[in-house]
C-alpha cells in the first residue's frame, strides 16, 4: 500500500494527514512513478490553508518531487521504467508513489541527485524564470531579493551573484544573514530590525535598485516600491507574510514610472519547450558548480505537520525536503 498526506479540511499544519492510498495504473500519458524525496514550499503551506484553492477535499499536498519511474501507460514513449525523474506538478506529490503525466517529467542527469531534483523543480525553475524571463539580470544590475535565505532565496542570491548583479538581501535573523552572505548576498539588511529602504538608499548611495524581488508580501510592500530607480521592476511573487494589498495604479507613477508584475510558474513553463529550457539551464548550473543546492532539513514524509509548522515559523533556511 502505498503512503502519501492528505488534506480533508484546510487549516493548520495538523490537518496534514498521513495515511494509506490506492495508486492506480497509469493511463494513457501517465507514468507511475516511486518517489524519492519531496520538496517542502511555501506554496504546500497556501493549499493547506486554503489561501490558495484546491480543486476539491480530500486533496494530497505537494507540488514538487522526484523518484524512479516503474511503470508506464499506453502512448508513452519518452520514459521508461527505471528512469530517474523529477517534476513540478499542482498537489499530488507528498506520496511514496504517484501517477502524473508523462509530459510534467523531466529527466535526471547522472550528476543531480533525487534530494536535489525534488528541490529544483518548483524553487530552481522559480529562480530560473524570475532571474531570465521575468527581468533579465545581467551584469551590473543591483537586485533586491526578500527573505534572502530561504529556498528560493539562497537559490536565488546565488544565481543573480553568478550573473554579476550586485545583490541585497533582506532576513530575519543574523544566521540568517551569514548564509545568506555565503551564497551571494554583497549586502544583508535585517529587515525586523533595520528600515530596508533607508538601508537601501544607503548601500546604493541613492541609486536604489533595478529590481526587486518580493516574495513576502504584505510586510515589505509598499517598502519594495520605495527601493526602485525609475522604471525600476517591481516582482512580487509571494505571500510568506500575507497578500499584497490592493493599490492604486498611479503608485507605480509616484514610485518613479514602475512596471509591476505579479508572477507563476505556470506561466513559464506551461509547454514542454519552456519545461525543458528552464531544467536544461537550472541543471547546467547546478552540474557546472554555478550553484550550490542548500538543502538544510529533511523530515519523514509522515512528519509533513513539523516540517510545516517549521517553515511557517521561520526556522528554515534553504531548501526542505520530505522523504517517503
Ligand atoms: N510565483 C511563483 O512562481 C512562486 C514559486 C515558488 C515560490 N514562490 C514564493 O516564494 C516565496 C518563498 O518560498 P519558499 O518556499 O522558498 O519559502 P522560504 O523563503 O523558504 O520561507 C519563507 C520565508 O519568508 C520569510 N517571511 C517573512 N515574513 C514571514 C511570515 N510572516 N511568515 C513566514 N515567513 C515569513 C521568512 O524568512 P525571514 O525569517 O528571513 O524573514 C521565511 O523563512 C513564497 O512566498 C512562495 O509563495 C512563488
Amino acid at each position: 500500500m502505498s503512503k502519501a498526506v492528505r488534506v480533508h479540511k484546510v487549516g493548520g499544519p495538523e490537518v496534514l494527514t498521513y495515511e494509506d492510498v490506492e495508486v492506480a495504473a497509469p493511463g494513457p500519458g501517465e507514468v507511475r512513478i516511486r518517489q524519492h524525496a519531496v520538496g517542502l514550499n511555501f506554496i504546500d503551506v497556501y493549499f493547506r490553508t486554503g489561501l490558495y484553492k484546491a480543486p476539491g477535499l480530500p486533496f494530497i499536498a505537494g507540488n514538487e518531487a522526484s523518484g524512479e519511474v516503474v511503470a508506464v501507460g499506453s502512448g508513452v514513449t519518452n520514459f521508461h521504467p527505471g528512469d530517474r525523474v523529477a517534476y513540478y506538478f499542482n498537489l499530488g506529490g507528498y506520496a511514496s508513489e504517484r501517477v502524473i503525466p508523462a509530459d510534467k517529467l523531466v529527466k535526471l542527469p547522472d550528476h543531480i541527485t533525487y534530494e536535489q531534483g525534488a528541490v529544483l523543480m518548483l524553487k530552481g525553475l522559480t529562480v530560473w524564470y524570475l532571474l531570465h524571463k521575468t527581468f533579465k539580470v545581467e551584469q551590473g544590475h543591483r537586485v533586491l531579493i526578500h527573505a534572502a535565505a530561504g529556498g528560493i532565496g539562497l537559490l536565488a542570491c546565488q544565481w543573480a551573484r553568478a550573473l554579476g548583479a550586485h545583490v541585497i538581501g533582506t532576513v530575519g535573523s543574523k544566521a540568517k544573514a551569514d548564509l545568506a552572505l555565503a551564497n551571494g548576498c554583497d549586502h544583508v539588511i535585517l529587515y525586523n530590525e533595520e528600515n530596508f529602504v533607508e538601508r537601501v538608499k544607503q548601500i546604493s548611495r541613492g541609486e536604489l535598485c533595478d529590481v526587486v524581488y518580493d516574495g513576502v508580501g504584505k510586510t515589505t510592500f509598499p517598502g519594495s516600491l520605495s527601493c526602485l530607480r525609475p522604471r525600476g521592476l517591481f516582482v512580487s511573487f509571494g505571500n510568506a507574510s500575507g497578500p499584497v494589498p490592493p493599490f492604486a495604479l498611479a503608485e507605480l507613477n509616484n514610485h518613479g514610472s514602475l512596471f509591476a508584475t505579479r508572477p507563476k510558474l505556470n506561466d513559464y513553463v506551461g509547454t514542454r519547450r519552456e519545461l525543458l529550457e528552464g531544467a536544461d539551464t537550472l541543471f547546467a548550473a547546478v552540474i557546472n558548480g554555478k550553484l550550490h543546492v542548500p538543502i538544510n532539513h529533511a523530515y519523514a514524509l509522515k512528519d509533513a505537520a513539523k516540517a510545516h509548522a517549521d517553515l511557517e515559523s521561520r526556522a528554515t533556511t534553504g531548501a526542505a525536503i520530505l522523504r517517503p
